[in-house]
Parts: C-alpha cells; structure tokens; sequence
C-alpha cells in the first residue's frame, strides 16, 4: 500500500515530527509561504501546520479528496478554518497540553518584569546611570485576575500563589471545577477588571475575545495596575493599549503577542518604559517544541489509521 502523503509547513524545523512521521509517511516539505504550500498541498494526505500562514478554504481544498488529517503544532488555531474542516468531516488537532508549563512561566516572567519595571531598570545602566528609587508594584498580597483559566491559566495561577497574592480571580464563559482547588473565585470580566493588580490575558483569540481590553476597559482599571497578554495579540486593542500607558492610566504591560508579529520596528510599543516586549515565545524551550512537535505528528499517525486523535479540538 503507498505510503500517506504529509505536507509539513516548515517553520522552526520540526525534527521530531519529522522523525516520528517519516516512519510511516512520505514528507512533503514546503517553505511556509502560501504559493509554496499552495504549490506543494495536491494529493497530500495531512497537513502538519507549523507556520502563522492561514490555513484557508483555499489551501484545504487545493489538498483535494484525499486529505484526511489536520494537525497544528501550536495550541492556538485561531489561523486555521476549523469549522470547515468539521464540516468536511477532517479530523484537526493542536498541541494543547504541551505548552502550558512553558507559557505559564512566560506569563510570570512577565508580570515580574512589569511589576519590578524591568525595562527602565535596564535602560538607565545602559545609560551609565543609577536609579535606586525605581519604585515598583508588590505582588505579595495583589490581586490576580487571569482570563481564561485553561489550562495555561491554571499553571499560572498555581505559580503566582507561590509569591503570596492576597486574592486570584478569573473570567470566562461558566466557572471551572479546577478552580477550587485554586483558590480561584469567578467573577465576571467588569469585576476582574476593576478590582485585579495584575491581569493575565490567557484565553483563545475569538469573536467574544476579540478587543476585549479596549479604552473603556482601560479606563476601569487601577492606575496601579498591569496587564500581561501570552493569549493573543488581538484580544487587545493595541492603540488604546499605547495611549493608556502614555496617559499612565495602567501602571504597564507585557505583552508576549501583539499586532502584527512581527512588530514594526519603530512601534510605539517599543518606545514606552511601562511596556515589555517578548517576541511571541511563550512556548519557545527546546523541550516543550520538541514535546508540541511530536504530539502533532501523533495527531496525524492515529487520525491516518482511523485511530481518535490525542488532542482533538
Ligand atoms: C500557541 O501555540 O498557540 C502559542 O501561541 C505558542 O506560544
């Protein structure tokens, strides 16, 4: 019987996807450029997605009769047309689990860094100056308030309790059983707003989440206050993130996604002391992209033999 056929969209090089789906498939690199995939996807029969290329109508349907698995090495799949391949009857995956310790630890890097205004501190030795009354924000006793507590919520909330917070909150569409155990009490979005020291924006990117930290939301905020995004860079409205902190109306941000990736070197973003800029790497370790990487290429070997896939979405 002919070997499956699997497109992989290279991007940072998946040995271990690679390795684990040579065994059974043959390997269809292609650069991740749309006329390279578009090129390349005919007569494949899974895709492996690795690049921030959408993963549309267009390059679905150019895969033609035979595509049979969708996975994605990334949690996010807000690039990727999931309700066409449901409706197409494809079964799609991401890697869910893998990066959650990865981006929890990003998100507490981050809220140190804006907390303990990292950025300025940097900036004035840089200067071969000395400012010992950089005066920062406490953790210990603050309120937290993360929206979204999946999985990548949960591992951060379990972490910051480790620096003694006074309360953690969060937000999203119902309460979850996890969050007892926690100590995690759901609130809704005005009152996490309203009452949190330091804010983690860790849901997906979707129409309810689109935007939702815009001027009013900013507003609402403690002047004291910080806001940390590792979900994605359009749950914020990036101008009237940008005139916030110019208006010092937030204390800070840090911001592991934004608009667009990459980031326009001359930004406002990238001027401002009060905001810390990461280059999208909140699941960038060696172990965890390698654990990610494997866990889509097992995504496509069970779908390939009409197994159930470990993390369906
Ligand atoms: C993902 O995989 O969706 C994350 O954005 C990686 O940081």
């Amino acid at each position: 019987m002919a070997r499956p056929k699997v497109l992989v969209s290279l991007n940072e090089g998946p040995e271990a996807a690679i390795r684990l789906l040579s065994k059974e498939c043959d390997i269809i690199a292609a650069p991740p450029s749309r006329e390279a995939i578009l090129e390349r996807v005919p007569g494949v029969d899974a895709i492996y997605w690795c690049c921030k290329v959408k993963l549309d109508a267009e390059i679905i349907k150019a895969a033609g009769p035979g595509l049979r698995a969708v996975s994605t090495m990334s949690a996010g799949y807000d690039h990727i047309d999931v309700r066409l391949l449901k409706e197409m009857g494809i079964p799609f995956g991401n890697t869910a689990s893998q990066l959650t310790d990865a981006v929890a630890d990003t998100a507490v890097s981050l809220v140190l860094a804006v907390t303990r205004r990292l950025k300025e501190g940097h900036r004035t030795v840089e200067r071969g100056q000395w400012d010992a009354g950089l005066l920062g924000i406490d953790i210990a006793g603050s309120t937290v308030g993360i929206v979204g507590l999946g999985g990548i919520g949960q591992t951060f909330a379990k972490r910051i309790k480790a620096f003694n917070v006074g309360r953690i909150l969060y937000t999203g569409h119902s309460p979850k059983p996890e969050a007892a155990a926690l100590g995690a009490e759901f609130v809704p979005f005005d009152k996490l707003v309203e009452q949190s020291d330091v804010i983690v924006v860790a849901c997906p990117l979707n129409a309810e989440t689109r935007g939702m930290f815009n001027a009013e939301v900013f507003k609402k905020m403690k002047p004291t206050s910080v806001v940390v995004n590792v979900g994605r860079g359009e749950c914020i409205d990036q101008d009237a993130l940008v005139d916030a902190l110019r208006k010092k109306e937030i204390f800070g941000a840090g911001l592991d996604v934004m608009v667009p990736e990459p980031l326009p070197k001359d930004h406002p973003l990238i001027t401002l002391d009060n905001c810390v800029l990461y280059p999208h790497i909140g699941s960038a370790t060696v172990g965890t992209r390698a654990a990610m990487a494997a866990g889509a290429a097992e995504n496509i070997l069970c779908a390939l033999k009409g197994q159930p896939m470990p993390s369906p979405v």
